[in-house]
């Protein structure tokens, strides 16, 4: 089974605030984009994973969530048999895309189509035990998010967009807890930005960097003061910059795909590692091809 899968980035990411389990309670829109991995499963003699690509700062944490996915998985599907799982990696690690998680739900959808199926909810609900952003993953598209991450809302497909990305990863360990850790009350926003943007999708309105919010903005800046070079630069191009995730990749938005192309192009003569990408619809998102046994 070959399965792809995307990165995402947060139209909306509101942190309403601190939950007693230590998590903290989100409202956000997110969007599965054009910049994928490729997961190939294959039945094997042993249980393998192995990483090839862009794997600069894939430290143990990608390949543990990847044998975690398939541990979760011999659970849902009472199965165990041996299989081989290859990850080629284009989403940079630790960059607020969502890579690891992608990688993780990819394993349990492809698993599911190998040893399944199962229905979604049984496997959105394997995908909550392995992170906030893997359930997302199993739907892809435009979904609205509650909870830690795992109440989900499938939107109708955003209207495409081309985005310009400057991606950036963030070495330090545990990126996801620290940025967290750095919200002070006044990053915490009510989810009024998410509603509104979802009711702008359920009606098929277009949209555009006024709809755009981040609690994580202030902090992601304060933390990472080169990031506003990046931001200068992205205004270069005439355009807002927003934060994927926590962080630290920034995104543009554009109606043109020529503008996004030259925007990046631009930005790469200026030593930014830019790429323009389109928003992925789930049902670009979620193909999973049968491949020949030597395939
Ligand atoms: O769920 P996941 O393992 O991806 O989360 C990583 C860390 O991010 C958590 O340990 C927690 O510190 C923080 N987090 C949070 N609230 C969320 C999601 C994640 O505080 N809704």
């Amino acid at each position: 089974m070959r399965v792809l899968a995307p990165a995402k980035i947060n139209w909306t990411l509101e942190v309403l605030g601190r939950r007693e389990d230590g998590y903290h309670e989100l409202r956000s829109i997110l969007q599965t984009i054009g910049l994928c991995d490729t997961v190939t499963i294959k039945p094997a003699g042993e249980v393998k994973v192995a990483f090839s690509g862009r794997v600069e700062g894939l430290d143990g944490l990608g390949g543990n969530l990847v044998q975690a996915a398939y541990r979760v998985a011999t659970g849902v599907f009472n199965r165990a048999d041996a299989v081989s799982i290859e990850v080629i990696k284009r989403i940079p690690a630790a960059g607020g895309l969502g890579g690891g998680s992608s990688d993780a739900a990819a394993v349990l959808r492809g698993l599911n189509a190998l040893w399944g199926p199962v229905d979604r909810w049984r496997l959105r609900e394997a995908a909550a035990e392995l992170g906030s952003d893997v359930p997302f993953f199993i739907e892809c598209g435009t979904v609205m998010v509650a909870g830690r991450g795992e109440e989900l809302t499938i939107l109708p497909e955003a209207p495409r967009k081309h985005l310009v990305l400057a991606l950036a990863r963030d070495e330090t360990p545990a990126k996801t807890a620290r940025m967290f850790a750095a919200l002070q009350p006044q990053d915490f926003l009510d989810g009024a930005q998410s509603l509104a943007l979802m009711l702008r999708f359920n009606h098929r309105l277009e949209y555009d960097d006024g709809h755009l919010c981040n609690s994580f903005e202030r902090a992601g800046y304060t933390q990472l003061p080169h990031l506003a070079k990046t931001r200068d630069l992205l205004h270069g191009c005439g355009k807002e910059a927003h934060l994927a995730g926590a962080g630290p990749t920034l995104f543009a938005i554009f109606d043109e795909e020529g503008d996004a192309e030259t925007c990046a192009s631009g930005l790469r003569v200026q030593g930014v590692d830019a790429i323009s990408v389109r928003t992925l619809a789930s049902i670009e998102a979620l193909r999973v091809e049968a491949i020949q046994a030597d395939g």
